[in-house]
């Protein structure tokens, strides 16, 4: 048997995926990497101590090697997020590696060496030597097995998988909605309470329509937002410009996003067209990185032809 101790974000959810992994004999969760004794888990969670959440993992050699753990580990955590895991923000939701000998500590180096080579950006795993574990509350030991509900939403709240929105009924209801209804501006308002209703973790969803070379906002939910965007300009000027779907995992990465409500972390903006005329878009953002993925881009675009054809 051999013990590990590895800082995956939330301890809750990285205890799951690693306890479920066939070979780990135990897991439990805890406090690893400060100086201060006895950590409670307030403190840690609000950057009080210098400790990250950490799970110790007991495992049996014979069936998982370490390298193998590693690669388990490391395909359920964001090895590029510098700053803490999916929701959870701050220093205590960090990625580490914890060593106890120089063996670990180069198959560490080396599996974060290949992740690296292989997407071609820096991770931020702190390789670290193993001082002390100071086991957490029992109320967080298996807390995936005792708070089931609520664990499930953190699940889902902290982005670390996605809830998946059933288009075919979220369109039919659409058809429904707009059944009858001449008025354009009116199936644009219902269709945006639609969306913001429907598809979790969204702080904004509306439409910029277009007038010239100009997108003015539309029906919209949300916080205010700015009203003219020029075509070519940010998100939704450029999937004017280029007649297509954007997604876009990490606004900060965009080259020209317009940021009106700072929460915004990722954007989906899928074009307008009717009579192969573009007239706007349809624009909405996430408070959470990497929240659209193909299956929404699919149903949303199924969504506008719906609206259009109204
Ligand atoms: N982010 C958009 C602007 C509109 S707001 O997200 C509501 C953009 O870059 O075009």
């Amino acid at each position: 048997m051999m013990d590990v101790y590895l800082a995956g974000g939330c301890f809750w959810c990285i205890n799951m995926t690693i306890k479920e992994t066939p070979g780990v004999k135990d897991v439990v969760v805890g406090y690893s990497g400060g100086d201060e004794e006895n950590p409670k888990y307030e403190d840690v969670k609000s950057q009080k101590t210098g400790h990250r959440e950490t799970i110790k993992v007991t495992f049996d050699e014979n069936i998982i090697s370490y390298p193998d753990l590693l690669d388990v580990f490391l395909l359920n955590v964001d090895p590029f997020d510098e700053f803490g895991q999916f929701i959870d923000r701050g220093h205590s939701y960090t990625l580490a590696i914890y060593y106890k000998n120089e063996y670990e500590k180069n198959i560490a180096s080396m599996k974060i060496a290949e992740l690296e080579n292989f997407f071609n950006k820096k991770a931020y795993i702190s390789i670290e030597p193993f001082k002390s574990f100071y086991i957490a509350e029992e109320y967080h030991q298996d807390f995936y097995k005792k708070h089931k509900e609520e664990f499930e939403k953190e699940l889902i709240e902290s982005g670390r998988i996605k809830k998946m929105t059933d288009y075919k009924l979220l369109n039919n209801e659409l058809k429904e909605i707009i059944r009858d209804v001449e008025c354009d501006i009116s199936n644009f308002a219902n269709a945006s309470s639609l969306i913001f209703n429907t598809l979790d973790n969204l702080n904004w969803a509306g439409f910029y329509l277009l007038d010239n070379d100009y997108l003015y906002l539309g029906p919209f939910q949300g916080k205010v937002a700015c009203t003219k965007i020029k075509v070519g300009s940010g998100v939704c000027g450029t999937s004017v410009f280029m007649k297509k779907t954007l997604v876009v995992p990490n606004v900060l990465e965009f080259k020209g996003h317009i940021a009106c409500d700072s929460n915004s972390k990722s954007e989906i903006v899928i074009p307008m067209i009717k009579d192969d005329k573009i007239i706007g878009v349809l624009d909405i953002d996430s408070p959470i990185f990497n929240r659209f993925s193909e299956e929404d881009k699919i149903g949303l675009e199924e969504f506008v032809k719906i609206l259009l054809n109204a």
